[in-house]
């Protein structure tokens, strides 16, 4: 597999992938000990289920490419190319800082359920960022994976940053892959990269990764009780937030599949909040008209920052600091919103159904 991650692009686009900003895809590092420590035996009978359904394996051989993949690269005109170039440099980066994290927790752990988990994890994550790769390839380009690893910045979390941010991260990717999947299989005349067929089963293992995390937040309950509430509620507006400025940076890519960010983005919203009411005690108001409101306009001061950025020089330092104070202000208001409370099912597990 190594020969895949070995390319020297034309135009740099580890480089690319490198580059850290506010809204890029990171690395994780965390506190192996603490890792060590978990202890699932309250959710056994749920984990030895899940576990099982790693070990099948079910997509083993999904993640082999047929065909047609160059040529619509080749067909792509301008703007729909670089958009969809730029989602699929930070879609390998995000699998791959999944793959790196779960590789180094399954090398540092002792823990054999922790281990197994991760090691399955990491498998999968490989595949994925190894498929994807291989569609930078139709560009000329790849990113050189090894590369990245041993040049990107690592952000140290804690164990409990990591299982909300990573669970989020996994649930909104399922949604996030399965509603371009759904409206694509509606409108094959859209599919404009075959990439997309590939979608449904892959955010099944997205899905799972993503139970696997709430089953360990389900065998600790302080995870989500007490002052821990405060920092799930930052997380689903982080999440929530940067995937709304993001997917809104690539209007060409999504007016390609008949979507609109916007509409899109509320959907994504909309089945991950009913998934994660599976082990969050409540979710955010996404559909509150002042919710809309604020994030429209926090996103917006996000685009004033990145001008400000691309502009440079002093004036552009100076606005780029009135920006984040703005944009600080913005995310508290929203992160003080009025949020909705329900009460958590008895049984965690939850099937990919949407
Ligand atoms: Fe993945
Ligand atoms: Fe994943």
């Amino acid at each position: 597999m190594d020969d895949l991650f070995d390319i020297s692009p034309p135009i740099d686009s580890t480089e690319a992938a490198r580059q850290d900003s506010l809204l890029a895809p990171r690395f994780y590092t965390t506190d192996f000990d603490a890792m060590d420590k978990i202890d699932v035996s309250s959710v056994r009978s749920s984990w030895d289920q899940l576990m099982n359904e790693f070990r099948e394996d079910v997509n083993k051989g999904h993640f082999e490419r047929t065909g047609s993949f160059s040529d619509a690269v080749a067909a792509l005109p301008e703007p729909l190319r670089v958009e969809f170039l730029d989602f699929l440099i930070s879609s390998v980066t995000a699998e791959f800082s999944g793959c790196v994290l779960y590789n180094e927790i399954a090398k540092n752990v002792e823990n054999p359920d922790v281990k197994e988990l991760m090691r399955f994890m990491a498998r999968d994550e490989a595949r994925h960022a190894s498929f994807i790769n291989h569609s930078l390839k139709d560009f000329n380009l790849g990113v050189d994976l090894n590369r990245l690893k041993r040049e990107k910045k690592y952000t140290f979390f804690s164990p409990k940053f990591i299982f909300y941010a990573t669970y989020l991260s996994e649930k909104i990717g399922y949604a996030r892959y399965i509603s371009i999947y759904r409206q694509l299989e509606r409108h094959p005349e859209y599919r404009f990269h075959p990439i997309f067929l590939w979608f449904e089963r892959w955010c099944n293992d997205e899905f799972r990764h993503g139970e696997a995390f709430a089953l360990i937040m389900r065998a600790d309950p302080k995870l989500i009780t007490g002052a821990n509430r405060l920092w799930i509620r930052f997380f689903l507006l982080a999440v929530y937030a940067t995937m709304y400025v993001r997917d809104h940076r690539r209007p060409v890519m999504h007016a390609a599949m008949g979507l609109d960010p916007r509409g899109y983005d509320y959907q994504v919203f909309d089945i991950t909040s009913a998934i994660s009411k599976q082990i969050f005690p409540f979710t955010l108001d996404t559909d509150h008209p002042e919710f809309r409101r604020l994030l429209e306009k926090l996103r917006l001061v996000m685009e004033d920052i990145e001008l400000a950025k691309q502009r440079g020089g002093v004036m552009g330092a100076l606005s780029r600091g009135i920006g984040s104070v703005k944009a600080g202000v913005l995310f508290l208001r929203l992160y003080i919103r009025p949020v909705i409370h329900h009460d958590l099912p008895h049984d965690v597990r939850l099937a990919p159904s949407w």
